[in-house]
């Protein structure tokens, strides 16, 4: 069969192939790929420990199929388009597959003369430039381990994380434009070292000429040391479960964990979901203009990595990297690059649609938008009247809209339409892809079989992207995502399956909130909170909110009630974007004399949650409270 599915007929004989023999069914996916040494063994597993190994014995090197593979077909054709922040200072810029390769290959050399050897982590913290693309897949080539940071996280995320995994090397830039600001990146990373001594070199892409301090031994200017190399850099062999890459995300609990993916079943994971999903056709003959890719996540969160680099690539597409932001000069720039380079596939999130929609259409009826064939949504459940303004408007009826349904940890899409295949239904994320094998359990774990019934969503059976381990601490990838329910991996959604089996995420059952699509621990806003001196203690929970699907809204407990509470409310946000960063800081702050607690100190959020959504007079039960008059006072003062 293959690779890329062609008709819906064949997604059912796909997929029912995937369930009654998996191994047959990767181990012919992964045959599409160039890999040094054949596999042993297809798959070993058990969700017990856990431990799950694809493509056993199996040497390759994930840049070899990413760029190598397609030189001799198609190196002249177009990897990256870069679109800039700013028009008027910057040139779009576009880089093929050769050039690619050449820059990867130099910056492979950078690396291994400043000290990287494989297995190394490497931090990459960095603004939507092309050279990100190179920092990252340079690692891959040498077989170190990339841990980008959203270049919006502050200095004490960073240090966490650079920490967490004690990276040798920091990859960064001068500074950073988004929107009509200027960032001053290096700064932050110069913040964090100061207390992460494992690392020894940071390299600087200059990108706004802003002033950087370097510091002698330690610092290095990227456009210096790639002058110091040759474009030869033969590709380090990996073995399949050695590991590629360490994403850091939020859980319910303590700091973020480094969600762990291999290089093998990644790759093979990555590319069939791509083509597939988004009806990417594979090489297409060299006389052909590609299809042009445009997904707009940021290269520090899993969309980036999975989708705008490894996926497209694996593929020979040419994926679109935007530097700027949605609103700015104005709110009608995604529709003005979409013409410009003649967009055919438009991925987002629904948060982005529902801002886009806000400003109205004003801002999308000078554009023709004409070259979209297939639209996608990825992060957050969308809103049924979000969809239909995306499906209208942006895709003028005619494109289909892929709802895709995934997690970091599951490194790739794994419940979502193909496009112009399944057919679509709003809010639905519909049909799981080949191999994926979705069950919904009740809170005792027991499943619930038959459609039109809603439960916690697991998956019974490994796929070749899951996580493999929380960096350094494996018991608690155990704890959090296979301890649950017994053999199942628990994705933390609750999810509903409709008469016609298909399937639509509700939203986080656990302590996690879904802001704008970014997924921020209530526990880790509560400690940032609470290293404000006058905070006793605090509550976080998510509520509604119209454009961010979900907004944080705090409970604060404060040692002073003369305390003047608009500075106070001031502060905490400043305590917040200093912890964390500006995506976690509070929409709504309400200072309380007390938390719903019960007899044995757990905060009863569901309470909060009520509050927070508004509903002040239906709490649901207050007598496992140990003082249940705290609640009438958090009620009246509710904001
Ligand atoms: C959580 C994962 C997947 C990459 C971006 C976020 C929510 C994701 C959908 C969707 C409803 C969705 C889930 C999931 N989510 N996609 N199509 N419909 N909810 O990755 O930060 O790992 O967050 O995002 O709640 O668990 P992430």
């Amino acid at each position: 069969m293959a690779f890329r599915i062609q008709t819906f007929e064949e997604y059912q004989e796909e997929y029912r192939k995937s369930v009654t023999d998996p191994e047959a069914f990767w181990e012919d996916k992964a045959k599409h790929f160039t890999w040094r040494k054949k596999w042993d063994k297809v798959l070993e597993w058990n969700f017990t420990q856990p431990s799950v190994k694809w493509f056993l014995g199996g040497k390759l090197n994930i840049t070899e199929n990413c760029l190598d593979r397609h030189l001799d077909i198609h190196g002249e054709r177009t990897a990256i388009i870069w679109e800039p922040n700013d028009t008027k200072k910057d040139k779009t810029r576009y880089i093929s597959y050769a050039e690619l390769h050449d820059q990867v290959c130099r910056f492979a050399n950078v690396l291994i003369r400043n000290g990287a050897k494989k297995g190394d982590r490497i931090c990459i913290y960095m603004p939507m430039v092309p050279e990100s693309a190179v920092a990252i897949l340079a690692c891959a080539r040498i077989g170190a381990i990339h841990s980008v940071v959203f270049a919006g996280f502050s200095a004490h995320s960073l240090i966490d994380r650079i920490q967490d995994s004690d990276c040798s090397i920091v990859i960064t830039s001068d500074g950073a434009f988004r929107g009509a600001k200027e960032i001053p990146i290096k700064d932050i990373v110069d913040e964090a070292v100061e207390v992460c001594p494992s690392v020894k070199k940071i390299i600087v892409l200059e990108r706004t000429g802003c002033n950087i301090r370097l510091t002698e031994g330690r610092d290095l200017l990227w456009k210096d040391e790639m002058k110091k190399v040759t474009n030869q850099c033969p590709a380090t062999e990996t073995d399949s479960e050695d590991m590629l890459f360490i994403l850091y995300t939020s859980g319910s609990t303590g700091k973020p964990k480094g969600v762990v993916h291999t290089v093998g079943g990644y790759m093979v994971f990555m590319a069939y979901s791509f083509t597939n999903v988004f009806q990417y056709p594979l090489e297409p003959a060299h006389s052909t203009r590609p299809d042009i890719y445009w997904c707009t996540a940021d290269i520090g969160w899993v969309t980036g990595h999975s989708y705008i680099i490894y996926g497209p690539l694996l593929c020979g597409a040419t994926t679109v990297m935007f530097e700027g932001i949605p609103t700015w000069p104005d709110a009608g720039r995604f529709w003005e690059v979409v013409d410009k380079h003649q967009v055919n596939i438009f991925y987002t999130a629904p948060t982005a649609i529902r801002s886009m929609e806000a400003q109205g259409l004003g801002y999308v009826r000078p554009y023709s938008l004409d070259s979209l064939r297939v639209l996608g949504t990825v992060g957050e459940p969308i809103n049924e009247e979000a969809w239909q303004w995306y499906y209208e408007n942006i895709g003028k009826g005619k494109c289909p809209i892929v709802d895709t349904w995934w997690q970091t940890e599951t490194g790739g899409i794994m419940i979502s339409p193909l496009a112009g295949i399944t057919p679509v239904k709003p809010g639905f994320a519909t049909l799981p892809l080949p191999g994926i094998q979705p069950v919904l359990v009740n809170h005792d774990g027991k499943e619930i079989t038959g459609n039109g019934v809603e439960g916690n969503l697991c998956i019974r059976f490994p796929w070749p992207s899951v996580i493999r381990t929380t960096y350094g601490d494996h018991e608690r990838c155990r704890q959090n995502y296979f301890a649950t329910y017994k053999e199942l991996y628990f994705t933390g959604d609750g999810c509903r399956r409709d008469e016609n089996g298909y399937y639509r995420i509700t939203g986080r059952v656990d302590d996690v909130i879904n802001v704008s699509g970014h997924r921020i621990g209530t526990a880790e806003v509560e400690n940032a909170i609470n290293q404000h001196p006058d905070i006793v203690e605090s509550a976080v929970v998510g509520f509604p909110h119209p454009i961010k699907g979900q907004g944080i809204y705090a409970f604060v407990i404060c040692t002073n009630s003369q305390h003047d509470i608009s500075l106070l409310k001031e502060e905490i946000l400043a305590v917040v974007n200093k912890m964390i960063g500006p995506i976690a800081k509070p929409d709504k702050i309400q200072v309380v004399g007390g938390l719903p607690k019960t007899r044995s100190g757990k905060i009863l959020r569901r309470i909060l949650k009520k509050v927070a959504e508004g509903e002040t007079s239906n709490l649901g039960d207050t007598s496992t409270l140990l003082d249940p008059s705290v609640v009438d006072s958090i009620r009246t003062g509710a904001l």
